[in-house]
């Protein structure tokens, strides 16, 4: 795993867009995994800003989202898919058949769910995985106990989740309880992974996650196991990590041909 600890969310979210940018360049027909939430937004927004002014091409990207709630209509204003229009979509050159979300009203979810993954094998498999981290150690939406092999499919929210999430729901009722969401072991097929995290109430997750042992309790923990996995987090999120040292001093220490 590269750790990564930089100043502030919009340091870490320059480098992120960086990675993301570098992937897109080397192969114009990338696959991108996208996630939502409030972590990847600066990101998102760096890649517009790189789309406009370095003239960085989509038109070649697919894109599969993490997750969708069950029950929202694509244009309910809480919807992934209304999320990813207005902070992503909507300011580049993405063709719309190419931006994969997963379908939250789909009739037949299992059946969804496998042709969700086939989706993303017929497209070669997604190159460059974006993550955010739950308080309680998801990503995705696999929360703990979560099998780490599963793949897409409907899980049910934990009440810690359903509260960290309340904030966007004018109405609670509103909240669907259910969600589709790529699996573990959806993820740790990705090429590359980029999880992002910020401020203190993420920081005993991203402990867990990267020091941590392996285990279902701690979803995030399974990229221990991943060849490629970078972790950027903000100096607050940074703070239960016992090693933190050690992570700065590697990335002082990279060699230029490496550095993001
Ligand atoms: P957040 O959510 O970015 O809104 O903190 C992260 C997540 O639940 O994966």
């Amino acid at each position: 795993m590269e750790v990564i600890i930089l100043s502030d969310p919009e340091a870490v979210s320059r480098v992120a867009a960086r990675i993301v940018a570098k992937c897109i360049r080397e192969k114009p027909h990338a696959v991108l995994g996208l996630a939502t939430g409030s972590t990847p937004v600066g990101l998102y927004r760096e890649l517009v800003r790189l789309h406009r002014q370095d003239g960085l091409d989509f038109s070649r990207v697919t894109t599969f989202n993490l997750d969708e709630y069950v029950g929202l209509p694509p244009d309910h204003p809480q919807s992934y898919h209304s999320f990813m229009r207005s902070q992503l979509f909507e300011h580049i050159n993405l063709r719309p058949d190419r931006a994969h979300v997963p379908d939250g009203l789909a009739q037949d979810i299992p059946q969804f769910c496998a042709d969700y993954e086939a989706a993303i094998a017929d497209a070669g498999g997604i190159d460059l995985q974006v993550l955010g981290i739950g308080s309680d150690g998801h990503i995705g939406f696999n929360e703990p106990s979560s099998s780490l092999a599963s793949r897409t499919r409907i899980k049910t929210l934990t009440p810690q989740t359903l509260r960290d999430n309340a904030r966007f729901f004018d109405d609670p009722s509103e909240q669907p309880h259910h969600v589709i969401t790529m699996g573990i072991g959806s993820i740790m097929d990705s090429r590359q992974v980029l999880l992002l995290a910020f401020g203190e109430g993420k920081a005993d997750a991203v402990a867990g996650a990267v020091e941590g042992p392996v285990g279902a309790m701690m979803p995030a923990s399974a990229l221990q196991f991943h060849p490629r996995a970078h972790i950027l987090i903000d100096e607050p999120a940074s703070t239960k990590l016992t090693r933190a040292a050690y992570y700065r001093w590697v990335y002082e220490q990279k060699p230029a041909w490496q550095r993001h």
